[in-house]
């Protein structure tokens, strides 16, 4: 049993056959899936998706991408948001200084913003960070006062970087890259960070893990993410996806 802790099943790659793959996900031992969303949107959509399937959680937040297209009333309609019963989390939110789609300024503005929400509103937080772990680290430095934990998704930092992380209670989860042939930080992650700080996920449609990297993603390939890192630690993949997805549920507050 499986705790896919990050996917994005509102994506239009899964318009053609949405429904089918949800309904098929718990034959596939695939017991609960966190719908991130990234916009205003894909936040209302993630609402919609918790609503329908009764396994499936949401949070709300604008993500990176989209900061410049973040309006101040947007903080507003996501604590309206949050209100509803399945919203578990704030997220995603974060820096992403790889594409920097959009002005790193404001990337850190918008993030500070819906951490300082995620406290108002006792929620943990969802965070994304690419290539800019530095100024994501100060800037959770910056609010530990109000975080209520949260998980650092598709964490792809240093092992170092990793206690830093845990130091502020937040958890490290890992999805596909850690399957990757030339995978060299997740691995040493998967191997050293306590199993008891970890969640697994998908990121899907992105992230494939191997050895599908190509086609789209979807939850129930979280099981070759939780195969691996039971191969990295020595333990059984059962074992991996059971503290993960306890794991998961103590976060996110969900009662197993
Ligand atoms: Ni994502």
């Amino acid at each position: 049993m499986f705790f896919d802790s990050h996917a994005h099943l509102d994506d239009k790659r899964f318009d053609e056959d949405r429904h089918e793959l949800i309904k098929g996900l718990p034959g596939m031992g695939i017991s609960y899936v966190l719908n991130a969303g990234a916009d205003m949107e894909s936040s209302r959509k993630s609402i919609k998706l918790a609503e329908t399937y009764s396994f499936i959680y949401a949070s709300v937040g604008v993500h990176p991408h989209d900061a410049a297209n973040m309006k101040d009333s947007d903080l507003k309609a996501l604590a309206e948001l949050s209100r509803a019963e399945k919203v578990v989390a704030i997220g995603e939110i974060g820096l992403d200084y790889h594409y920097d789609f959009s002005p790193r300024d404001v990337q850190r503005e918008r993030f500070a913003q819906q951490l300082v929400l995620a406290g108002d509103l006792g929620l943990p937080v969802i965070i994304h960070d690419r290539e800019a772990h530095g100024d994501t680290l100060d800037i959770l430095r910056a609010h530990r006062t109000v975080l209520k934990g949260g998980v650092m998704h598709c964490y792809s930092g240093s092992r170092e970087m990793a206690g830093d992380f845990l130091d502020l209670g937040l958890k490290i989860a890992l999805g596909g890259a850690v399957t990757f042939k030339n995978a060299a930080r997740p691995v040493e992650v998967a191997k050293y960070v306590p199993l008891e700080e970890l969640l697994i996920e998908t990121d899907c449609p992105y992230m494939t893990p191997h050895p599908f990297r190509g086609s789209r993603n979807d939850p129930g390939l979280v099981r070759l993410v939780a195969e691996r890192i039971a191969e990295i630690r020595g333990l059984d993949a059962a074992e991996v996806a059971r503290v993960t997805l306890e794991n998961a549920c103590a976060l996110f507050g969900i009662s197993l």
